[in-house]
């Protein structure tokens, strides 16, 4: 007989959806990872989380669970200009970034006070104020479950796109990542394209700008629209931004002149799916214990005793909704388990 689905997830998601499953293992160190294969852990479908904070649990799981703790940081090489450090994949994606900071090793400073682990950071190539993790990645080591081989993945290994990896598509549920080796400049550029930073920055009247006052401008800027997952069960973006044609950007321009656009190339343009949920009407909008949050369209909240299938079907209206409204599809950013 099955063991009853007694381990809460509770703990294990930034949403902070109350699903069970029967067993969960912590993985501390990637040795252990041998003994996990041997044991045939693998062959059972096993799922992986790190930090938890792009995951929405809309049911207790019945296969294992393995958590991701895996610590360390590391200088694994250094040259004049370039710092190359390792973390564990357990590393807690802001900590890891403070510690750069204070090291005064630019790079990560624009991905300040995203939640998550490491090592989940390359699986959706992460991003926020005009950096992505694909500009400061150098390799990382990955377990291979079938194979009880390790692999390291370079940068064209990993075919980074927009919120996007291998390890969504081709390799999913094929690896374990454990380390993440990223290559930072030992003589720091600041990166304020992104409108928001340079705005807070001037607003200062500094004299010179480091990295640690790019950090400090991002979290304020985080903090004025996004919730704290320790206060308000959340994962980040629910969307993603869709990218659509450069025509169907120019028409609904002329309907609305506000609409901002990031083209891509010739043909395509990114637009902000925040815009559309708001202009569809859902900002701020409340369905018992789960909803949109009101300083951020793109962001679902739980305010509570929510349920991640609630969640999920206040997505799927949205997402429906907006298909109506202005024919474009949004895609989900989160994993739906
Ligand atoms: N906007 C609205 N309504 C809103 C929010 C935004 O109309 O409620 C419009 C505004 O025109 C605004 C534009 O959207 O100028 C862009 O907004 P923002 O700078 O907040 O960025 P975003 O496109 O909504 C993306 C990422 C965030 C990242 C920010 C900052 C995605 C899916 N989201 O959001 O990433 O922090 O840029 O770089 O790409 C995440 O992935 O979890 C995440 C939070």
């Amino acid at each position: 007989m099955n063991a009853p689905n007694t381990i809460s997830l509770k703990p294990y998601n930034t949403f902070g959806f109350d699903v069970h499953c029967r067993e969960i293992h912590t993985l501390n160190h990637k040795t252990e990872l041998r003994t996990f294969f041997e044991s045939g852990l693998f062959a059972r479908n096993p799922k992986i989380i790190s930090g938890g904070s792009n995951l929405l649990l809309t049911q207790n799981i019945d296969v294992p669970v393995i958590v991701n703790r895996i610590k360390g940081i590391s200088i694994s090489r250094e040259t004049e200009e370039h710092l190359y450090l390792s973390f564990g994949a357990g590393e807690p994606w802001h900590e890891s970034v403070m510690y750069a900071v204070e090291h005064n090793w630019g790079g990560m400073e624009n991905l300040s006070l995203i939640p998550g682990c490491m090592g989940a950071a390359p699986i959706q190539n992460i991003g926020a104020y005009g950096v992505e993790l694909k500009d400061i990645f150098h390799e990382l080591k990955a377990f291979n479950i079938q194979t009880g081989l390790f692999e390291t993945f370079g940068l064209e290994d990993c075919k980074f796109g927009y919120r996007d990896s291998v390890f969504k598509n081709e390799k999913k549920n094929q690896y374990v990542i454990t380390e993440v080796c990223l290559k930072l400049d030992k003589n720091p550029q600041i990166r304020t394209q992104y409108g928001d930073i340079q705005a807070v920055l001037d607003a200062q009247n500094l004299s010179e700008i480091t990295i640690a006052d790019a950090s400090r401008a991002v979290i304020h800027i985080r903090q004025s629209k996004l919730p704290d997952p320790a206060e308000i069960g959340n994962s980040g973006s629910f969307f993603k931004n869709p990218v659509i044609s450069a025509e169907q950007a120019a028409a609904l321009q002329s309907q609305y002149p506000g609409l901002k656009s990031f083209p891509q190339n010739d043909k395509e343009t990114k637009i902000p799916a925040a815009w559309l949920i708001e202009n569809a009407g859902w900002k701020g909008f409340r369905r018992g214990e789960v909803g949109v949050h009101a300083k951020q369209a793109l962001v679902l909240v739980n305010y509570g005793k929510g349920t991640g299938a609630e969640v999920h079907q206040l997505a799927q209206d949205i997402r429906e909704d907006v298909r109506q409204k202005f024919n474009i599809t949004l895609d989900f950013e989160v994993n739906i388990w």
